[in-house]
């Protein structure tokens, strides 16, 4: 196979993409895909070389042709002006947020965010000497009147990966604008298949690769990406940091990432068929969808994402602990545990309640968070259906 040219690669459709971005079929002797190139050390050529650095690899943690098929495939997709690969998602929030503020400076971050970036804030930013407002993200342009003279980010997450609210993204990157700060947006969820996250005014966007560019649960990854303002205070703290992620999982990644848009579009027929079928459930207080007409942020979603993810959430009726936990043990297709995006369905039980403190959580029953899969809708209905008499039989 040929290599594409720029042009040639630019002119391809979204499918089409997904499929040939960051491939070359010079660099990897005619095999579809690239090796997992593992190494630290890069030999150079001769002295001059080692002394001036110019050749295009020049040590481990500076990149590998492996993550620089991921990081050219990822920006072309995100419309970003470069990208930058860590081990986890989480490391990716915390890369973003290291570029993004300093010692004085004040952050503002959506109450629905990611819990363990609420902790990253709260303890190593905070001692870092950093101060953050958490708000409402529903705010929309109304976050303007929180801006103090030292806000130099603001970090949105939208839809939230719990509790779903939908936040008005162009409207804060144009009050954040206004005013000099760097907008951070958690673009796991969406992907920039649903969300293209930098022609919507965000500087630093984070993919937690762990999610659906892996699509099979076997990997932890992170990405950031960044719009052209922001690209070398990136790339200057990716390199202070020095915490490449690993290659087998990069390698994973880009495999990944071949199917990534037909498993998406599959997850979201998935959740939407099976959230559509948990409203019609007597036990099912709300679902929390943003694509369903009755979510609150409905016209928002529908304005500004293409698409929406197989992770969603349903608050069910008042009933017991012990009755949730008796519909949940007997599950026989949904595994209980953390992430998501991966090719198995997933629950989880949760409550923002505990550590909320720019708005309260108080949805009027204990609430579930699914991750769909790829398995069939009728069988994963009907799980549920019998997990609904456990449910019924335990109140
Ligand atoms: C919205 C969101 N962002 C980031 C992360 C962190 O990803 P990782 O598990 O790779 O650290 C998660 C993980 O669950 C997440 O849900």
């Amino acid at each position: 196979m040929k290599s594409l040219s720029p042009e040639a690669k630019a002119r391809l459709r979204s499918r089409s993409r997904f499929v040939h971005l960051g491939r070359d079929g010079e660099a990897s002797h005619g095999f579809v895909n690239l090796p997992p190139y593992r190494g630290s050390t890069v030999l150079f050529p001769d002295a001059a070389t080692l002394e001036s650095g110019n050749q295009r690899f020049t040590y481990g943690t500076h990149g590998t042709p492996t993550t620089e098929a991921l990081c050219e495939a990822w920006t072309a997709l995100a419309g970003a002006a470069g990208t930058a690969l860590v081990p986890t998602g989480m490391a990716a929030i915390a890369l973003a947020l290291f570029t993004a503020v300093k010692a004085g400076d004040h952050l503002l971050m959506t109450d629905s965010a990611y819990q363990p970036a609420r902790r990253f804030c709260d303890g190593m930013l905070k001692r870092m000497g950093v101060e953050t407002t958490y708000y409402d993200p529903r705010l929309g342009a109304g976050i303007a009147s929180l801006f103090r003279p030292n806000t130099k980010a603001v970090f949105v997450e939208s839809p939230g990966s719990q509790s779903l609210e939908v936040q008005d993204i162009p409207a804060i990157a144009e009050a954040a604008r206004a005013r000099g700060a760097c907008v951070i947006a958690d673009n796991t969820w969406a992907t920039p298949l649903f969300f293209p996250p930098h022609a919507n005014g965000v500087d630093l966007a984070i993919e937690a690769g762990t999610k659906y560019l892996s699509g099979h649960s076997d990997l932890l990854l992170g990405l950031v990406s960044a719009n052209a303002a922001w690209l070398e205070p990136l790339r200057r703290v990716e390199r202070e940091l020095a915490i490449p992620a690993g290659p087998e999982d990069v390698f994973l990644a880009l495999r990944g990432l071949r199917t990534m848009e037909l498993r998406l579009r599959e997850a979201e027929r998935q959740a939407l068929a099976l959230a559509q079928w948990l409203r019609a459930r007597p036990e099912v207080l709300h679902v929390l969808h943003p694509a369903l007409p009755d979510h609150p942020d409905h016209a928002l979603w529908k304005r500004d994402f293409a698409g929406s993810s197989g992770l969603f959430s349903v608050v069910l009726q008042p009933t017991s602990d012990r009755a949730v936990a008796a519909m949940l043990d007997g599950l026989e297709l949904f595994g209980l545990g953390y992430s998501w995006g991966g090719f198995e369905t997933l629950v989880i039980p949760f409550d923002c309640a505990p550590y909320r403190s720019a708005t309260r959580w108080a949805p009027g029953g204990p609430s579930l968070r699914f991750s769909v899969g790829l398995e069939d809708i009728e069988d994963l209905k009907d799980d549920l259906a019998r997990g609904f008499e456990r449910l019924k039989a335990a109140s």
